[in-house]
């Protein structure tokens, strides 16, 4: 897995910064006031950070910026890094100001937090910057980033700062996953990454398909029929809380998508390596709720297929019945992940009893139509649980933006010879994906499903991410289980 940052988090020890290596960075506000550490600095490089400070660069520096005086006389270290920053910052503009400082900073970087209050915030940013995917790439890692982090009280920021590291792991674990190619990631390989939660405390258990086959499970087992690697279920288990019903959180993790006998087009089909997105996006919400021993249930199901044509693979036209009962006609074999969702989400009914459930699905290209790359789109057949996602969601900077469903859009659905079909049209293509997800929720579950084809992989940088995986999705679910489901938590 691609690792954190190093974190120390050390006493200021002014008497260090004239020898410190690497980048040294600084936190100055709006006016240009320096802290102790900043006027040590300021004194060691004959006051160019002061005439830097004074200079309209600075004042037209934004706030939460970043700017380096590069290679500074006086000092060991290669550039003194301003982040201009109030100490009466939101939680949002102290993570956009630590994700400016990794993009700025190389590998050895020494944050000069002083008593800012938000030094820990700061940090968080720049811990989820700080990511290089190197799995597929031969020759010499870098060098693992390495941030001291000198303060005034090391104890408590360390103390603060741990939970939101145990966060930015699971978002690390997501981009991994998403970000591993369709041959190297395996619906097997998943299976084995996900049963190594189980070090963390998770309770993880795989069906395999002879299991899902005894369940019911055909419109999930139809998807990955034409491939070669076998279909999985997996549930993981999180028991922090006390003998409450657990929240639910069902994921799709299509490994590859073809489109299967209706084939997509050639061109950009390597995309869909990342359609195990939703999927990606419950394993790492599950690992930051079991790495920071968070006091709730919450139980995590993905389905995991592989979309392939064959000579065994599902046919448009086919009827297939799902766990629930219900038969589905098959008009198109590339809508396949609200097959393996219908499936799961019944079997998260079933088996676990949830008080509410999550779904997240890179589901449709027509909600990148609607939203584009900013905003995840979330259908509800709960006001509450759609405004307390999405109220989560804005506080970690995670864009959403609620859909709506409706029985108008769910008659698109309707089937001559089945009890459904699978696509509905062009018109509404996410509503009606959505609605064929809602089919397979029961009367009285808080359902929310999110469709985050949009932003669970970007062609250029995300706000807190590189090229590629953002690991969208998991603070915010984090979140919504430390607010909603747990007792006696603190985060900011
Ligand atoms: N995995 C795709 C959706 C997708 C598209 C994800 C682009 C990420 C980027 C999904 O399985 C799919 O193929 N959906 C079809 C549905 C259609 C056949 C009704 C689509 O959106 O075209
Ligand atoms: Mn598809
Ligand atoms: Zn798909």
């Amino acid at each position: 897995m691609t690792e954190l940052a190093q974190f120390d988090v050390i006493a200021t020890d002014l008497d260090q910064l004239a020898t410190v290596e690497g980048d040294l960075t600084v936190v100055v506000d709006a006016e240009g006031k320096m802290d102790p550490a900043a006027r040590r600095v300021n004194r060691l490089t004959k006051g160019a950070l002061a005439r830097f400070l004074e200079s309209k660069a600075f004042a037209d520096q934004k706030p939460g910026a970043a700017s380096a005086l590069r290679f500074p006389a006086g000092l060991a270290a290669t550039a003194v890094i301003v982040s201009k920053l109030d100490r009466k910052c939101t939680p949002a503009e102290a993570r956009d100001a630590g994700v400016a400082i990794a993009k700025s900073a190389g590998a050895a970087l020494t944050l000069l937090a002083g008593n800012h209050p938000k030094a820990d915030v700061i940090c968080e940013g720049i811990a989820l910057r700080a990511y290089d995917y190197r799995d597929q790439k031969t020759g010499d890692a870098p060098d693992r980033a390495k941030v001291t982090v000198m303060c005034s009280k090391p104890d408590d920021i360390s103390a603060d700062l741990a939970p939101r590291l145990a966060v930015a792991e699971g978002v690390f674990f997501t981009r991994d996953l998403v970000n591993a190619p369709a041959n190297v990631l395996t619906t097997t390989e998943f299976a084995n990454q996900l049963t190594a939660l189980s070090d963390l405390g998770l309770r993880v258990e795989v069906l395999e398909e002879d299991d899902l086959e005894r369940l019911g499970m055909r419109t999930l087992l139809s998807v990955g029929q034409g491939s070669d690697s076998p279909s999985k279920v997996v549930t993981m288990e999180w028991q922090g809380g006390g003998d409450e019903a657990p929240f639910a959180l069902v994921g799709k993790g299509v490994v590859f998508d073809t489109g299967g006998i209706s084939l997509k087009p050639a061109g950009g089909m390597e995309d869909m390596t990342m359609d195990m997105g939703g999927a990606g996006v419950v394993a790492g919400a599950m690992m930051a709720i079991a790495k920071r021993k968070a006091k709730a249930n919450v139980v995590g199901l993905v389905g995991l297929v592989e979309n392939m044509p064959s000579g065994n693979a599902t046919r448009p036209g086919d009827v297939v019945t799902s766990m629930k009962g219900d038969t589905v006609e098959i008009i198109n074999t590339d809508a396949e992940g609200r097959l393996v969702l219908a499936d799961v989400l019944w079997y998260a009914q079933e088996k676990f009893n949830p008080s509410g459930m999550i779904d997240l699905a890179t589901l449709t290209g027509a909600i990148i139509i609607g939203l584009g790359h900013d905003k995840a789109g979330v259908f509800s057949n709960d006001d509450a649980l759609a405004n307390q996602f999405i109220r989560c969601a804005e506080d970690e900077g995670e864009g959403a933006w609620r859909m709506p469903l409706g029985a108008s859009y769910d008659k698109q659905l309707e089937s001559r010879i089945a009890d459904m079909k699978n696509v509905g049209g062009r018109p509404a293509g996410s509503i009606t994906a959505a609605q064929f997800l809602q089919r397979f929720v029961k009367d009285g579950v808080p359902w929310a499903h999110l469709d985050i084809a949009g932003v669970a992989s970007l062609k250029g940088e995300g706000d807190f991410s590189p090229k590629g995986a953002t690991g969208w999705g998991v603070r915010a679910l984090n979140r919504l289980v430390a607010e909603q489901y747990e007792v006696g938590d603190d985060t900011a």
